[in-house]
């Protein structure tokens, strides 16, 4: 399969992308790095993106941004820019994209824990979030030609606990093998509509 993956360079993309390039052609888009350069947030951009790689069997996205901070703080301007970003980014790749993907093709988006479960300062990307998910489940009915769409959502990534387990406390870091696997349940499984949840609390 040739597998396109937005925001391969980052912390769970890297692990992602160095799995499924195993065995599939894969090509990773950034906003500065990887092969092709990205900005989810342009519209215009996603569509230069996909106009360079062309007919794909698979996009995954992991990259997507939302303001953490106490909700008392939080401006409107705050809010728009988890909606820009990892919301509406990822609803766009999917618009914009579609008709990019061969038939029998999907779409993996990726949400997280914050949906089900949020902890302090994430009035917006907890929101945003649980939107993903919502979203999956609605356009997975209406997507033509065979075309998947599903979401994973992972709790604390073990190669991000250094970074952020402060903000969860008691949550058990998810193995970086369990996180790939939503990946390529969805990417190389059959089921649509689906949000993969990988975590156990
Ligand atoms: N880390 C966790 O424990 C965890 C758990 C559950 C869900 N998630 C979600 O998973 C996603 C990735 O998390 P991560 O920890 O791997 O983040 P990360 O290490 O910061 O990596 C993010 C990746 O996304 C790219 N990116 C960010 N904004 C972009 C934009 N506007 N356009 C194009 N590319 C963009 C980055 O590219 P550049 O580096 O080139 O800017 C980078 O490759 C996030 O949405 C996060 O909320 C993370």
């Amino acid at each position: 399969m040739k597998v396109l993956i937005i925001g391969g360079a980052g912390t769970i993309g890297k692990k992602v992308n160095a799995h499924f390039s195993k065995k599939h052609e894969t090509i990773v888009a950034g906003r500065n790095s990887g092969k092709i350069n990205v900005d989810i947030t342009n519209s215009e951009s996603i569509v230069s993106m996909f106009e360079s790689v062309g007919q794909i069997d698979a996009v995954i996205c992991i990259a997507g941004e939302a303001k953490w901070a106490p909700f008392d703080s939080m401006t409107e301007e705050d809010f728009f820019i988890g909606l820009k970003s990892k919301l509406m980014g990822q609803v766009n790749i999917v618009r914009l994209g579609r008709k990019y993907i061969n038939t029998g093709g999907s779409f993996t988006l990726t949400a997280g824990i914050l949906a089900d479960h949020p902890v302090l300062l994430t009035s917006s990307a907890a929101m945003v979030n649980g939107a993903l998910h919502s979203f999956v489940k609605a356009v997975s009915l209406e997507l033509t030609n065979r075309i998947r769409i599903n979401v994973v959502s992972s709790g604390l990534v073990e190669d991000a606990v250094e970074k952020y387990e402060d903000y969860f406390p008691g949550h058990n870091p998810i193995p970086m093998r369990k996180v790939i696997n939503g990946y390529v349940k969805s990417v190389e499984g059959s089921g649509t509509g689906e949000i993969i949840r990988m975590y156990d609390n």
